[in-house]
């Protein structure tokens, strides 16, 4: 005869064993990009205004780059969905650090709102990438050169880099990872 105390020890030992099999936060950590399809239109005009500023401004100071960073010879489709959305990550990584540098206050009052928009990108990355499967060797090549050259760089160079890739990485490398698999 069980007594209660049993019970509720029982009761207690398969709840573990079943939060353990389904961990905390799984309906959370569902990976949703669908939303990036297109950037609401007052998204582009804030990365347009703080781009059209830095053209100004950056005949005035040394921007001279020896490599270019995010060149890559292939399209973010090539890759498979997994190592898109690694790439992607990491261009927003670099992209939000050196954003979050930039000294000139007329150029970072602009880039707030920017800035403000990538973290939230950033956020909702960060959901499809819990799952770590191994890079393919296109996407490991990338990002090893990729860290390489960017130690070599001057952050005057980093600074016109990420503002000029800024539309390709929204509007081609983000868009791809929404679409997810018919990304063509
Ligand atoms: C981006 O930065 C986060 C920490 O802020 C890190 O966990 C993640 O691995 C980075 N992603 C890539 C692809 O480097």
């Amino acid at each position: 005869m069980m007594n209660v105390g049993y019970k509720v020890l029982l009761a207690l030992t398969l709840w573990m064993m079943i939060t353990e099999a389904f961990p905390k936060g799984h309906q959370k950590t569902k990976c949703h990009l669908s939303k990036y399809k297109s950037l609401p239109p007052g998204y582009l005009e804030a990365f347009k205004k703080a781009k059209d500023k830095f053209e100004d401004i950056m005949l005035l100071s040394d921007q001279k780059c020896r490599t270019r960073i995010f060149h890559r010879n292939w399209k973010v489709k090539q890759l498979s969905v997994h190592d898109r959305v690694i790439l992607v990550e990491k261009e927003m990584n670099v992209t939000i650090n050196v954003l979050e540098n930039v000294e000139d206050p007329s150029l970072s009052e602009l880039l707030s709102k920017p800035l403000e928009i990538l973290i939230q990108i950033r956020e909702d990355l960060r959901d499809c990438t819990r799952q770590t499967l191994p890079h393919s060797e296109r996407l490991k090549n990338w990002l090893q050169n990729f860290d390489e050259s960017k130690e070599k760089e001057t952050p005057g160079c980093l600074e016109a880099s990420v503002i000029l890739n800024l539309f390709r990485l929204l509007n081609e490398d983000l868009r791809c990872i929404a679409h997810m698999k018919v990304c063509v």
